[in-house]
C-alpha cells in the first residue's frame, strides 16, 4: 500500500496546552482537555511514490513550500524511518472550514498527516503511536486522534506524552458556537508563543495548578456537570491569555468584539443560561453550550456588534481511514 487518506477534525481546548517543556519533541508543560468539532474537518492523502525528488504538499490547491512542507516533512521522516522506506511523498490535503476563521487548521492537518501517512507506509499504528506521532507534529493534534471528549497526559517522555478519549461524542451534547470576530491572520502562531511562554512570570503559577484545574474539568464531563465546567473553562483560558499578555513579547489575541462576546457569556450565564466561553491563540470566542441552548445562543451570538459569523460544531469522532489505494 502506498496510498492513503486520512479525515479529522480540528479540536477546540477546554484545559490548554500552552508552553514546551520540549519544543523539538513537543512534550508540553502541562496536560490539557479538548473536545473535537465534528464538520468541520481537514482531508489528507499521502502517496509515496519512487519518482519523486522530494516530498510534495499541496494544500487547498496550492502548492506550498519553505518552512509549511519542511514541517510535513519532520513527520514524514519520522514515518520513514519507522516503515524503513525511502521514498518521497505527495501530500494532498484540503480543509472543509476557511483558513481565515480563526479554527486552527494544524490540530486537525497533522492527525490525518500521521494516519494517512503511517497507513499509506505500510503501517499500523496503534491509537497511542499516532497520537505521539501526530504530537511531533503539533501539540493539540494529538488531541485529534482519538474521538469525542479526549485528555493529553503530561507525560514523562515522548513514550507516554499521548491522548486518549474520556467519553464518547453521544456522552454530553455539547456545541461550540464559535462566535467569529476577526478573519484575519493572526500575527503570532501558537508556535512562537509557546517557546515564548516561560518568559511570563505567570507561566509557572498555571503549570502548577494544571493538575487541579484538569481534575476540575475531566469530572465535570464525566457527571455532566455544567456550572462546575464553564467555571474551570473561563479561568483557564483567562490564565492562558494572562500569561500570553505578560510574556516577552507580549502577545494579545482579543479584540473589542471579543471582550464583548465574553461579557455577554457571563451575563447570560448570571440569568442562569447554560453557557460559557473559552479562546484559543485568536480573536474569536468559542461560545460552549449544551444543544438544547443552541438557536437561542445563536440568536443572541448575533446580535452582538463585531460578531462578523458563526461556526457551529457538535462533538466529533476520532480520526479516520476514508479510502485506500495502490
Ligand atoms: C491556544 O498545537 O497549535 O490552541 O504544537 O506549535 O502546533 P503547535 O501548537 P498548537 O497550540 C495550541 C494552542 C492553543 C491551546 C490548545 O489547543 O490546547
Amino acid at each position: 500500500m502506498s496510498t492513503a487518506t486520512a479525515q479529522s477534525h480540528p479540536n477546540i481546548a477546554f484545559i490548554k496546552y500552552w508552553g514546551n517543556r520540549d519544543n523539538t519533541l513537543r512534550l508540553p508543560m502541562n496536560g490539557s482537555i479538548s473536545m473535537n468539532l465534528d464538520g468541520l474537518y481537514t482531508r489528507t492523502t499521502v502517496s509515496f511514490q519512487p519518482s519523486l525528488p522530494f516530498d510534495e504538499l499541496i494544500i487547498n490547491g496550492h502548492e506550498i513550500a519553505g518552512a509549511g512542507r519542511d514541517r510535513v516533512s519532520y513527520i514524514l521522516d519520522i514515518v520513514r524511518g519507522m516503515a524503513n522506506i525511502h521514498e518521497r511523498a505527495e501530500v494532498m490535503s484540503e480543509n472543509n472550514f476557511p483558513s481565515g476563521a480563526g479554527i486552527a487548521s494544524s490540530a486537525s492537518a497533522f492527525a490525518a498527516l500521521a494516519l494517512a501517512g503511517s497507513k499509506a507506509a505500510g503501517l499500523n499504528l496503534s491509537d497511542q503511536e499516532l497520537s505521539r506521532l501526530a504530537r511531533r507534529g503539533s501539540g493539540s493534534a494529538s488531541r485529534s486522534i482519538p474521538g469525542g471528549y479526549v485528555e493529553w497526559q503530561v507525560g514523562t517522555s515522548d513514550e507516554d506524552s499521548f491522548a486518549f478519549s474520556i467519553a464518547e461524542p453521544n456522552h454530553w451534547n455539547l456545541v461550540d458556537c464559535i462566535a467569529i470576530v476577526s478573519t484575519s491572520h493572526k500575527k503570532t502562531g501558537s508556535t512562537e508563543g509557546h517557546s515564548i511562554a516561560g518568559t511570563s512570570p505567570l507561566q509557572a503559577a498555571r503549570v502548577a495548578d494544571a493538575p487541579r484545574r484538569l481534575e476540575i474539568c475531566r469530572d465535570a464531563i464525566l457527571n455532566r456537570d455544567f456550572n462546575t465546567f464553564a467555571s474551570i473553562l473561563e479561568l483557564d483560558s483567562d490564565m492562558m491569555h494572562a500569561v500570553m499578555m505578560t510574556s516577552t513579547p507580549a502577545l494579545h489575541y482579543w479584540k473589542l468584539a471579543s471582550l464583548e462576546v465574553m461579557n455577554c457569556v457571563r451575563q447570560w450565564r448570571s440569568e442562569g443560561i447554560q453557557v460559557c466561553y473559552t479562546v484559543d491563540a485568536g480573536a474569536n470566542v468559542h461560545v460552549i453550550c449544551h444543544q438544547t441552548e443552541v438557536l437561542s445562543i445563536n440568536k443572541r451570538l448575533r446580535e452582538i456588534r463585531g460578531v462578523e459569523d458563526l461556526l457551529l460544531a457538535h462533538v466529533g469522532g476520532p480520526a479516520k481511514i476514508v479510502e485506500n489505494g495502490d
